[in-house]
């Protein structure tokens, strides 16, 4: 029997071990809740064929590792046919498979082998936008007649140009791109590539309903979608205020019709199949996140919301901040709604580099430390592949090394605007998402055993230590940590559902908090520093187990070393 002693800091009360826990509706349980999804960037996965490009036959060599990890789903991102301006997220049809990744059979094979191993399938959808290589798009863009012409946004050039709208992604910054053949402008939040597609017109709404039913019918078992969150606009095209670009969530965000939108989706695909739903984002403010996925609202099953992953910074972060985000996104969502928690995905630079401690001695500790925090929040758990080994930031220094294409875009219109280019490089190699992009490292063997040919992005070097086969060998690896503390999750629902408690709030180095649920009650204590770090709750806490500890001794009263993270039953 372990004993903390947690010195006083804040007038807290706490809580009998069998405190009644306040009626909560959305404590209900729902399958969804309870999934671990593991995402997968198809093109940096695996190779089966030696193009240098990840494909379905490379995922599904590899499906008794993903069944071994333990986790219950899968998140693929976007499959289908592509001319890959943004990497898949241009659709060109939305009912084949990418040529690169191989055939609808193969995907009928991927489908089967997840579900032998009881794994769920998520498919991204990618429909605020398609590619301008798309049937619909060459059609609308053919003739202002076209039946297609409703399905994008065009303003006629012969009222002038239209009000400026930023583009995330254009090489000016341009929403509008002129089009001479029909004398008129379409509009592209992203790339010239990727034409907004209009969600006010019904018919193209029905058509996207079509879609999801085709993929459903296929037994797939859920979709993210993709920046939805601009797909509803206002189609008088208001103009902006100067400067709205620095914050242009706020108006392109949440436009109006969006709820009836997803309504409808709901009611046409939804709700006639077993399907979760994740929204990118949350809107821009708790109202609109739950009214996205609040359960009487008929929309999504849950919100992703980007507040936390954002908060690290070249500069650093401070835990404090970090701890009040994930708090209050908890807390407002304690009674109704569901959140995701994650920190990475493949529009992010590495989980470890960004949150933790990449450096030699470090990586290790600080990776499960992450880890731990992703598994032992509430929300759905959205792990990021490569992660499990705690792969790092490539640290590139040649711009040649980038394929990111808003990162080549955004390079030369710096370079256009005299800006430094040093800093650019210097802050590329921090947060450019080519670095959580690089090829899975398999083994020691060439190309890191992802490719027999030349990798389409640069393997990291680091591959030759930081590999799945050296880990798979050792108990003690970031990668059998990740399985130890999947399999927890999995099976305590305390974890999923219990009531979280934030400690010790003002502790710059440690994160602690407890997770109570059906008169049980845990403790986690993270502690996100280099340095030796105290907690201070105040008060004796009698532990009953220790359930988890990422080194393998167990830790000392009161101190928590370098990076440790610890869970324990009170
Ligand atoms: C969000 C996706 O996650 C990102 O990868 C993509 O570039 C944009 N949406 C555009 O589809
Ligand atoms: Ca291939």
């Amino acid at each position: 029997m372990k004993k903390i002693f947690l010195l006083i800091s804040l007038p807290f009360i706490i809580p009998a071990c069998n405190n009644q826990q306040q009626a909560n509706p959305e404590s209900k349980k729902d399958w969804w809740k309870e999934e671990i999804v593991y995402q997968i960037y198809p093109r940096s996965f695996k190779d089966s064929n030696g193009d240098g490009v990840g494909d379905l036959k490379g995922i599904i060599s590899e499906l008794d590792y993903l069944k071994s990890l333990g986790i219950t789903a899968v998140w693929l991102n976007p499959i289908y046919e592509s001319p890959n301006d943004d990497n898949g997220y241009d659709v060109s049809d939305y009912r084949k498979i990418l040529r690169e990744f191989g055939t609808m059979q193969d995907f009928d094979t991927l489908l089967k082998g997840l579900h032998d191993r009881h794994i769920k399938l998520i498919m991204d959808l990618v429909v605020n936008h398609s590619s301008d290589e798309h049937e619909w798009f060459k059609q609308s863009r053919s003739s202002r007649d076209s039946k297609y012409r409703n399905y994008y946004h065009w303003w006629n050039a012969e009222k002038g140009k239209p009000p400026y709208r930023y583009s995330l992604f254009d090489i000016n910054h341009d929403a509008w791109k002129y089009d001479s053949t029909t004398n008129a402008y379409y509009l592209h939040y992203f790339s010239r590539k990727q034409p907004d597609l209009n969600w006010e017109n019904p018919v193209l709404r029905k058509e996207v309903y079509d879609i999801m039913k085709f993929w459903a019918d296929k037994g797939i078992d859920g979709f993210r979608l993709d920046a939805f969150g601009f797909a509803a606009k206002d189609t008088s095209f208001p103009v902006f205020p100067n400067g709205f670009e620095k914050n242009f969530m706020l108006y392109y965000s949440m436009g109006p019709h969006l709820h009836e939108y997803l309504q409808e989706m709901n009611k046409e695909v939804f709700s006639k199949y077993k399907l979760m739903s994740v929204a990118e984002g949350a809107g821009n403010s708790f109202k609109d996140a739950h009214d996205l996925v609040d359960a009487n609202r008929n929309e999504l099953n849950m919100a992703y919301a980007f507040e936390g992953v954002d908060i690290a910074k070249p500069t650093g972060y401070s835990l404090t901040h970090f701890k009040e985000v994930f708090s209050r996104w908890d807390s407002a969502f304690e009674n109704n709604g569901w959140l995701s928690i994650f920190l990475a995905n493949h529009d992010q630079a590495r989980m470890v580099t960004r949150f933790g401690n990449d450096s030699k001695e470090y990586r290790e500790k600080s990776s499960t430390l992450l880890t731990s925090f992703i598994m032992t929040m509430r929300g759905t758990p959205y792990y990021y592949n490569g992660d499990e080994l705690g792969m790092t930031n490539a640290y590139f220094t040649d711009i040649k090394q980038y394929k990111d294409m808003p990162t080549l875009n955004e390079y030369q219109y710096q370079l256009k605007q005299g800006a430094d280019m040093t800093s650019f490089m210097k802050k590329i190699q921090f947060e450019c998402r080519d670095n959580g992009r690089t090829p899975f490292q398999w083994d020691s063997s060439a190309n890191a055993g992802f490719t027999t040919g030349i990798p389409w992005l640069s393997i990291n070097p680091n591959y030759t230590t930081i590999n799945k086969a050296a880990q798979d060998k050792d108990p003690n690896s970031v990668l059998n940590y990740f399985r130890k503390i999947v399999a927890i999750r999995k099976s305590n629902p305390i974890l999923v559902y219990g009531k979280y408690t934030l400690l010790d709030k003002e502790n710059p180095s440690i994160y602690a908090y407890t997770r109570e649920w059906e008169n049980k009650k845990w403790l986690v204590l993270l502690n996100f520093s280099a340095k030796e770090s105290s907690i201070n709750l105040g008060y004796h806490y009698r532990t009953k187990k220790q359930i988890i500890n990422n080194y393998s001794a167990t830790t000392t009263d009161e101190k928590l070393r370098p990076y440790e993270a610890v869970v324990y039953e009170l």
